[in-house]
């Protein structure tokens, strides 16, 4: 298994800091969110990390520099996901293709290696990850529609039968969203690049998963632990707040300042 990191992205929602420092780069404690990620891809057994990036991101090549493992393509021109994900075609094989979202942490739990134990128990079918979301709130995301009608156990792995992009709260097929994490078959990029041929716009990678999805079949795995969207500024502060308390120098000192906080809330 190979990683892939799309990090090409403008981060507009994060500006102004966005302008010198990519939102991926931004500190957890000691270390940038996208070191913690990389981490992630390494010990769930990816043998080799490619991180997409655009010109203006070359800090990340930088901090990087001397982690073998971890090599760089570029992105010209933010047409999206789907496109930013094509660019790499080239370093992929048949071996299959485990993407984290650069600005995606997952903290708690292993995200990726829970889906690579999924994927060998079943054949090495593609699996997407997954978080629960309320219900009210299933109109921003990717939602997951199961084979089964049947309520999803917490945490159980489901097949999945389709993807439905921001459906309204009424016709919303489950609470489970599509969030950051995907282990997919090598014929992603054909399906991508079957797109990229026919429209001008942008490569949609839900589009590309849904036709795999039909062809293949697809399972879907709700994590354990908690998803921060590191893309907006509520998640990277929530994030921060969580690292710090399981950080083994300051968790201490960092509860009871937080319990004086709330006192004086
Ligand atoms: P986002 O959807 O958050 O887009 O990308 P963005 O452009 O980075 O941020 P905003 O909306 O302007 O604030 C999710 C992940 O996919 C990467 C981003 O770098 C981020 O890690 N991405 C997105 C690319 O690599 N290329 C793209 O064209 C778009």
């Amino acid at each position: 298994m190979k990683a892939l990191i799309p990090a090409a992205g403008l981060g507009t929602r994060f500006l102004p800091v966005t302008s010198v420092i990519p939102k991926e780069m931004l500190p957890i404690g000691s270390r940038p969110a996208l070191e913690l990620i990389v981490d992630e891809a390494r010990s769930a057994g990816a043998t080799e990390i490619v991180i997409i990036i655009s010109e203006g991101k070359e800090l990340i090549r930088r901090y990087f520099a001397g982690q073998d493992d971890v090599k760089f393509v570029y992105q010209h021109g933010q047409k999206g996901l789907g496109h930013a994900v094509l660019q790499a075609s080239g370093r992929f094989g048949d071996e299959q293709l485990l993407i984290l979202l650069g600005d995606a942490l997952v903290t708690g739990c292993n995200a990726s290696k829970s889906m690579a134990e999924v994927s060998a128990a079943n054949s090495g079918c593609s699996v997407i990850g997954c978080e629960r979301v309320p219900r009210e709130r299933v109109s921003r995301y990717g939602i997951m529609k199961p084979s089964s009608g049947a309520e999803i156990a917490a945490g159980n792995a489901f097949a999945l039968f389709d993807i439905v992009e921001k459906p309204p709260v009424e016709e919303a097929p489950s609470d489970l969203a599509v969030a950051g994490r995907y282990l997919l078959d090598s014929r992603i990029f054909a399906y991508l690049a079957d797109q990229a041929a026919g429209v001008g716009g942008e490569i949609q990678l839900t589009d590309a998963m849904r036709v795999l999805a039909k062809e293949q079949g697809m399972v879907g795995r709700e994590f354990t632990g908690t998803r921060y969207d590191m893309g907006n500024k509520f998640g990277i502060l929530q994030a921060i707040v969580q690292v710090a308390l399981q950080h083994p120098e300051v968790k201490d000192q960092f509860r009871d300042y937080l319990k004086q906080v709330a006192e004086n809330l």
